[in-house]
């Protein structure tokens, strides 16, 4: 028989409305019992006594056995969440930031306290990722996970590629959608993806690594000059968070834009639209498709955690456990275009080959080799205006 589960639901936002409004369609065995939001004086569609400010509403109410955490501070998120899993609440979180952050201490207070936490609703939207890494590919030797984590930039590019809006037009259309962040700079950054990023690394390799370690540029510095370069070769510009294997000991991540061609799976990833792309030693390629950003994508998946949950569904970290050699690296080499405007940059990132090389008076840009770990020494300069970099098929 499953569990009664009695929630208390921290955000009426866009996920929590979305999450609402699935639910409203099911009969589950579960109620929702209180939500907690930030503003009182906003008006809802529910009535006024399932609201509070109080966060202790939940947090001190025995009754309550299933927190849902989907506020956009996650700082907040974080003091909730470990409240709840030290009181033995389980909880369901779609906040990335907050879940790559803390994973590792989270996880300890989850075989501490026995409860658990779930947040597939944190990477990808709708795609079930991290489930997939723990229990599917649990044995598997794992090449790369790649692909499109970030719906805002995603929808930003496709409408820039595909019907010639502005970067700015399409930005407020991604923030109109409900589909960018609070601070839009998260998704445009590449922090977002970032985050999802740590947290899918973590659950294909066993590692923690602190979202600040990782190196990350996003579509914010793309210029007229660099969508031109892009059409007349025939590529797209994705914005592509990488983990990778190499040299059986070590794992390599970063976010960075990349121009990819017609034969690339993610080419026809548009809009909101999220893909992950599994390499794997035996399974091969993998490639999951689906909705990365908006409340009801976001929102099964979130469903799908707490119904979890009603059959004590947790996450193992088996890899974490099992004691493995990985390390994360920094030192990898990889092809990238770069537009900039100073020569000096050049010396600086040391390009161990050069492949093109053009000059104009409005646009230079070269094309070759480079250590990632080069890249990350310069990333003040990297990331001034007039310089954009990406990785180039
Ligand atoms: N801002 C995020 C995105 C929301 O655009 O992908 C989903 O995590």
């Amino acid at each position: 028989m499953s569990k009664k589960l009695t929630l208390g639901m921290f955000g009426f936002g866009v996920v929590g409305q979305g999450l609402y409004d699935i639910i409203k369609t099911k009969n589950l065995n579960l109620e929702i019992k209180k939500f907690v939001i930030k503003n009182a004086d906003k008006k809802r569609s529910l009535p006024a006594e399932l609201f509070t400010t109080d966060p202790s509403a939940i947090l001190n109410d025995p009754e309550i056995n299933t927190v849902v955490e989907l506020i956009d501070d996650a700082e907040a998120a974080y003091n909730i969440t470990v409240t709840a899993l030290r009181a033995g609440k389980n909880v369901v979180s779609a906040n990335k930031k907050m879940i790559a952050t803390h994973l590792e201490e989270l996880t300890e207070i989850q075989q501490e306290t026995g409860a658990s936490l779930l947040y597939e609703g944190a990477v990808c939207g709708s795609i079930p990722i991290i489930r997939n890494l723990e229990e599917y590919y649990d044995n598997e030797l794992l090449h790369s996970v790649s692909g499109i984590f970030n719906g805002s930039s995603n929808y930003i590019l496709s409408k820039i590629f595909n019907e010639n809006q502005s970067y700015d037009q399409a930005l407020k259309k991604a923030q109109e959608l409900g589909f960018a962040e609070t601070d839009p700079t998260l998704d445009v950054g590449g922090y977002d993806p970032k985050f999802k990023l740590a947290i899918v690394a973590s659950h294909a390799y066993g590692l923690y690594i602190k979202p600040d370690s990782i190196f990350n540029v996003g579509i914010d510095r793309l210029g007229p000059q660099d969508i031109r370069f892009a059409r007349e070769k025939g590529y797209k510009i994705k914005l592509i968070p990488l983990a990778k294997e190499i040299d059986n000991s070590k794992v390599v991540l970063y976010v960075l834009p990349k121009f990819v061609s017609k034969e690339n799976i993610l080419y026809n990833v548009e809009n909101e639209n999220n893909g992950v792309l599994v390499k794997a030693a035996f399974a091969d390629e993998q490639f999951f498709f689906g909705k990365g950003a908006g409340g009801h994508p976001t929102g099964s998946a979130v469903l799908s955690d707490i119904t979890a949950l009603r059959y004590g569904y947790r996450y193992e970290y088996k890899k974490h456990l099992d004691a493995q050699q990985l390390t994360y690296s920094t030192d990898y080499e990889l092809q990238v275009y770069l537009r900039y405007e100073d020569d000096t940059l050049i010396e600086k990132l040391q390009f161990t080959s050069i492949s093109e090389r053009y000059f104009a008076n409005d646009f230079k840009y070269i094309i070759g080799k480079i250590n990632l770990q080069h890249i990350i020494e310069n990333q003040a300069d990297i990331k001034q205006s007039g310089v954009f970099i990406a990785e180039i098929e």
